[in-house]
């Protein structure tokens, strides 16, 4: 049921690894609403994920890029730019990757050089996006950038480890970013908050299948599944959402505003 809600726009997606990432199933539906994009990933995710396959099947180019190396960022916008034939109207970035976290460091017992790199690739990496673009003159006035982050920034979810600091850093960084582009290009600036989700990062938190049962029993609308989270980003690069900027915006099928719902308690069939 695509709308051409994008037709003519031009865009970044970082972060599609496998057909399970957020960012696999965003680019679809920008390709779908009529976009033209470039995708991109880190290095290491051109050798073992599968990235090249979603770029042949989008007629896209990926180009690898670390998120947090200036170069590569400079680089993958100044070919973007090329090959799309212009400034971009909207980014994506759906990064995120925790060291303490994959090599199982309780959160009383951190090595801080490797939560120092948690910081950089997850959170930092979004200041170095916007920075990068910011200093090119990239993006076209009423541009969309977006970021992933989850509600352990606000609430305690003791599993998510450093995490939790990482995304209250990174929606800190889209609140202050969102003034400097709003002011000089009318670019909006957002995060969207979602549901826990089936993928390799989210798999990677200790006890992910157990949380997310949970948060499916305790959300009015069920877990937020990955494809209207597309959708929900294709609708924040659209011209329909122009005005919306410097938000935290919760997509978790109403987990986010619930103190406790029976269902979890089986008072309730
Ligand atoms: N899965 C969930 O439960 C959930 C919930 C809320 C928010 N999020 C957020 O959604 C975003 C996307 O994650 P996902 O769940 O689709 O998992 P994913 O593992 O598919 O995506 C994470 C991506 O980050 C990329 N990445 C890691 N280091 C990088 C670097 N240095 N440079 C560039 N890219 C790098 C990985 O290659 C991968 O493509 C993340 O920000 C994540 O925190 C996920």
């Amino acid at each position: 049921m695509a709308n051409n809600l994008l037709a003519g726009k031009r865009g970044v997606i970082f972060g599609a690894l496998d057909d399970q990432s957020i960012a696999w199933r965003v680019a679809e539906k920008c390709v779908e609403e009529g976009a033209t994009i470039t995708l991109t990933n880190a290095p290491v995710a051109f050798r073992f994920g599968k990235i090249q396959g979603l770029a042949e099947k989008l007629n896209a180019e990926a180009i690898p890029a670390d998120a947090t190396n200036l170069e590569d960022l400079e680089n993958l916008f100044s070919k973007s730019q090329e090959i799309l034939g212009g400034k971009l109207d909207f980014v994506l970035h759906s990064i995120g990757m925790s060291l303490n976290v994959r090599k199982k460091r309780e959160y009383t017992n951190i090595k801080y050089d490797w939560m120092q790199k948690t910081f950089d690739i997850s959170a930092i990496s979004f200041h170095k996006v916007m920075q990068t673009l910011w200093q090119m003159d990239a993006m076209n006035d009423w541009g969309s950038i977006l970021a992933l982050t989850y509600i352990a920034a606000q609430r305690t979810f003791p599993d998510y480890n450093e995490m939790a600091e990482s995304k209250a850093l990174l929606e800190s960084f889209a609140r202050s970013f969102g003034y400097h582009f709003g002011t000089r290009n009318k670019v909006r600036v957002n995060t969207i908050s979602q549901s826990p989700t089936m993928t390799t990062a989210g798999q990677g938190v200790k006890g992910f299948d157990v949380f997310f049962d949970y948060a499916d029993k305790m959300s009015p609308l069920g877990n937020a599944p990955t494809d209207t989270c597309a959708d929900y980003c294709v609708s924040l690069f659209s011209d329909y959402t122009r005005m919306v900027t410097m938000q935290n915006l919760y997509h978790d099928g109403g987990f986010s505003n619930i103190g406790m719902n029976p269902a979890v308690l089986n008072l309730e069939g």
